[in-house]
């Protein structure tokens, strides 16, 4: 039996983890449970789980919950709330694997803890490894764990990569949807709403990760994800447009062979493969192979979709620049969802922080939160002020902030 922590069970991946833990009641166990500020979910997920811990991120909410629990006679369960409590689902004693799926740098504190408490990872979180990937990733290697990569691209990749060594791979293929906007004008990037953003075409997702798709800002932090979960160069990781998500990834080999994982567009899938690693085991999701007749790929329009090159960008100098990055992109989307920039403002407020931010080398989570909050500050700074901002990009391109 794996036991098992959900770091944003409310969520997209969270839910679809409880949905592959329902389908398996003889594999898995759900422990203990991390929510932000769904209560309804939390409650009914309280009620049916019955973990041993679950986390809101408020205290109001943690209150209100506890309340909720308590009307229903439901006890047994601690309630916790915010960063502490995210801390304490993760690392309980009880939990062998940690599914993080916050959405955020919120999720970085319980994810790291949960690595350092010795506990195998399912990462979904990959704005984790943006922000601390080098923290992370030495701390799992100190530990001697896996970190099992939950994003399919990654999972695909991790799977391809049980075909060969590592100092054998010549280089990562990514494949990317395209987004919504692939053959949209850039003209007409600046009316694009905020409902037209949120359609995208293959994959149901959260809303940040459904507009940082749009934007190809997944990609990126897709690609910073792959440089730090297998140990590659920037130069060997390319992006490939290829619009259907059949193939999830590819790898190549020195020999010039390409292995490809391809399945269906369901995140149930890599979180099986993860939550039963090494093992595989029997599941319904099935892939037509006849759908394969019809695979397009092209290469990104770094030009149309400026985030792919920040990222590219940002992953080479290291440091803060991909706190900044990740911060950068969060208040800019946010911004975007509330109506109060356009979608071609995104990448805008993204250069301008990072281009204002150094690139120093961060030891500890501290200072990688330090940063992002410093970085966070700059961006809202740049939304507030856009306007003002737009006059003044050639002056303020200089600013030292870091
Ligand atoms: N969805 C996908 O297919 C997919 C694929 C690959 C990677 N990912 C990555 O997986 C992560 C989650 O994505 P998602 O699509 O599942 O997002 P989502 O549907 O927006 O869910 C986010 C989860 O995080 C929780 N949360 C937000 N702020 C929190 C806080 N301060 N403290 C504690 N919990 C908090 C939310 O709680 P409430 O809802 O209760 O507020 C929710 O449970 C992201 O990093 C994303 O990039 C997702």
């Amino acid at each position: 039996m794996k036991r098992i922590a959900i770091l944003g069970s409310t969520g997209s991946i969270g839910r679809s983890t409880l949905s592959v833990a329902e389908s398996y009641p003889e594999r898995f166990q759900i422990v203990t449970l991390a929510a932000g500020s769904n209560l309804d979910a939390a409650f009914s997920q309280a009620s049916r789980w019955r973990p041993r811990v679950i986390s809101m991120a408020a205290e109001a909410d943690a209150d209100a919950l506890r309340a909720r629990l308590k009307a229903v006679e439901l006890r047994g369960i601690e309630v916790v709330h915010g960063s502490g409590g995210a801390v304490q689902v993760a690392t309980h004693p009880e939990v062998d694997f940690v599914v993080s799926a916050i959405v955020g740098v919120a999720g970085l504190e319980a994810t790291y803890e949960a690595v350092r408490a010795g506990k195998i990872l399912g990462l979904a979180n990959k704005e984790c490894l943006v922000a601390a990937g080098e923290l992370i990733t030495a701390e799992a290697r100190r530990q001697g764990k896996p970190l099992l990569p939950i994003d399919s691209e990654h999972n695909a990749i991790h799977q391809c990569l049980r075909g060969g060594q590592i100092n054998e791979v010549e280089r990562i293929w990514l494949t990317a949807s395209g987004g919504p906007f692939l053959n949209t004008p850039q003209s007409e990037f600046d009316a694009i709403t905020v409902e037209q953003a949120l359609n995208h075409p293959t994959w149901k997702m959260g809303r940040r990760i459904t507009i940082d798709s749009a934007t190809l800002m997944n990609k990126g932090f897709e690609v910073i994800e792959a440089c730090r979960l297998f140990q590659m160069p920037p130069a060997k990781v390319e992006v490939m447009v290829h619009p259907q998500s059949t193939i999830h990834s590819m790898v190549e080999f020195v020999d010039g062979s390409i292995l490809a994982q391809f399945s269906v567009t369901d995140m149930r899938l890599p979180i099986l493969y993860a939550l039963t690693y090494p093992e595989r085991i029997q599941s319904d999701m099935r892939f037509s192979v006849s759908d394969l007749r019809h695979l397009d790929f092209s290469p990104p329009d770094l030009k149309k979709f400026p985030c792919l090159r920040l990222a590219y960008e940002a992953v080479e100098c290291g440091g803060a620049k991909t706190v900044a990055l990740n911060a950068a992109d969060e208040v800019a989307v946010a911004a975007f969802l509330e109506g109060k920039i356009g979608f071609g403002e995104i990448p805008v407020i993204i250069e301008e922080v990072l281009a204002a931010i150094g690139s120093g080398k961060l030891e500890s989570i501290a200072s990688v939160l330090e940063a992002d909050a410093e970085s966070r500050r700059y961006a809202q700074l740049r939304v507030d002020n856009r306007k003002k901002t737009i006059s003044k990009i050639a002056g303020s391109r200089a600013t030292s902030f870091a």
